[in-house]
């Protein structure tokens, strides 16, 4: 069977799931914020391109913008390149992402501080360490950043002061819209899902600037940055990977540079895989696209900041910290990316010592056997059929009269009624 049938029958399968209502509905409704965020400490989306605009007009030596790239509503999703662009030597390409979800502030205000504390570093005596690091960093690297993947989002949530917000403007969850998995079961079909994936793979403007950016540079290395707990993910996350516990052909390395990045500051970061970190699958996903389509050989998602639910917590003292804390959280993220830098400086000069060449090859992905999907098939549509007819017949008799607005059901979301906030999705 070919990948795509696979993919279409998933689809009917997960068609199936929603009208039975066993893939709740979990609203992301506005919650009464006990904190709001103080726009004089963090940045709006408007400060962020106001502030970006002025970082590059006084350094155009070291930072350039493209501001083509577009959401749906038409707002610059900012690609940064920042180098040294006097020395034209080949450099490590990295690829950092940010502003996937509206709700998550706190990765963006990290990027700022790495890019004041580079720029700054430039300017230092040349002895010292904040300018060795630069130069380090500069003249090795040439890295791109997408400031703000979701921008319709972020202009939603601070219109409407909904910090739960995740997605789009039209409530897509852009770390499911991607050609890996896609439709697959950690995922959403249902539009007020908070992971809801969109129509079909790549139906958002704003995953086109991840494709783009990847057809135009081979990249050594992604990182989409997130908030709302500290844990490192390698991929892969999908549900098909948890199922037959794949491992990704770079895992040694990226579970070494992991390691590094969890003890990089004076906080734990847990890592591992997406699909073993968290009791939850997600298909679609960014930085799996990245693994496995886009064949980068190290992809993560890093999660940033969080501290757990704590009493009282509406959304956005969640996935970020208040404003009075927000300057100490950033200082202390910030040997994260040195951390990063050094990984690949390192690599690279011992490979350029052996022929200059990457020292990590990827090989395919191994696909499944027709019949092992078949059968798998078979499995999961009588599975669906039977739970769908008890649904019907015996235990819920509301099912279908709760649709389209259904709540309360599926065994996952279940347990997450009780967990409540603690068990909103932050990857
Ligand atoms: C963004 O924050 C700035 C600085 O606090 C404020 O002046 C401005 O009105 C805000 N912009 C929007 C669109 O909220
Ligand atoms: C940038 O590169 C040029 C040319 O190699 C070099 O002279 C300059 O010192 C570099 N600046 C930094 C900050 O690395
Ligand atoms: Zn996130």
């Amino acid at each position: 069977m070919r990948r795509s049938e696979w993919l279409v029958r998933v689809n009917v399968v997960a068609i199936l799931l929603d009208l039975c209502g066993y893939v709740i509905s979990r609203d992301v409704l506005p919650q009464s914020e006990i904190y709001l965020p103080d726009y004089t400490v963090y940045h709006n989306y408007s400060t962020i391109k106001y502030q970006l605009k002025n970082l590059i007009s006084n350094n155009p030596q070291f930072i350039k913008a493209d501001w083509t790239y577009r959401s749906k509503q038409d707002r610059p999703q900012i690609l940064l390149h920042v180098s040294n662009f006097t020395n034209t030597f080949p450099k490590l390409k990295l690829l950092f992402s940010y502003g996937e979800h509206a709700r998550e502030f706190f990765p963006v205000e990290t990027m700022f501080a790495l890019l004041h504390t580079l720029l700054h570093g430039v300017m230092s005596s040349t002895d010292s360490h904040e300018h060795l690091s630069s130069r380090m960093v500069l003249s090795n690297f040439d890295l791109y950043i997408i400031v703000m993947a979701n921008p319709d989002g972020r202009h939603y949530l601070e219109k409407s002061q909904n910090y739960c917000w995740r997605g789009t403007s039209t409530g897509v969850d852009l770390n499911r819209n991607f050609d890996w998995q896609f439709g697959n079961l950690g995922s959403s079909s249902n539009h007020e899902d908070e992971e809801y994936r969109g129509q079909n793979a790549f139906s958002e403007p704003e995953s086109e600037i991840f494709q783009h950016v990847t057809s135009q540079h081979k990249f050594d290395a992604f990182f989409s940055f997130h908030s709302g707990i500290r844990q490192i993910y390698l991929p892969y996350a999908d549900t098909r990977s948890k199922q037959l516990q794949l491992h990704h052909d770079n895992f040694h390395n990226l579970l070494e540079l992991a390691k590094q990045m969890s003890h990089a500051t004076k906080y734990y970061f847990r890592y591992g895989e997406g699909y073993t970190l968290n009791d939850y699958t997600a298909d679609g996903t960014i930085f799996d696209y990245m693994a496995g389509v886009r064949k980068i050989p190290y992809s993560y998602a890093v999660e940033l900041w969080g501290e757990g639910d704590h009493e009282g917590a509406r959304c956005f003292d969640l996935f970020n910290p208040r404003s009075e804390d927000l300057k100490a959280a950033v200082t202390d993220i910030l040997p994260l990316y040195w951390t990063i830098f050094q990984y690949f400086h390192h690599i690279h000069q011992s490979s350029s010592r052996h022929g200059g060449h990457s020292v990590y090859m990827p090989t395919p992905y191994p696909m499944l056997s027709s019949d092992v999907l078949r059968f798998g098939h078979v499995l999961l549509v009588g599975v669906v059929a039977l739970t769908c007819y008890f649904a019907v017949h015996n235990y819920l008799p509301s099912c279908l009269r709760c649709f389209p607005r259904r709540r309360i059901i599926s065994l996952r979301n279940l347990s997450s009624t009780f967990t409540s906030f603690s068990s909103m999705k932050t990857t």
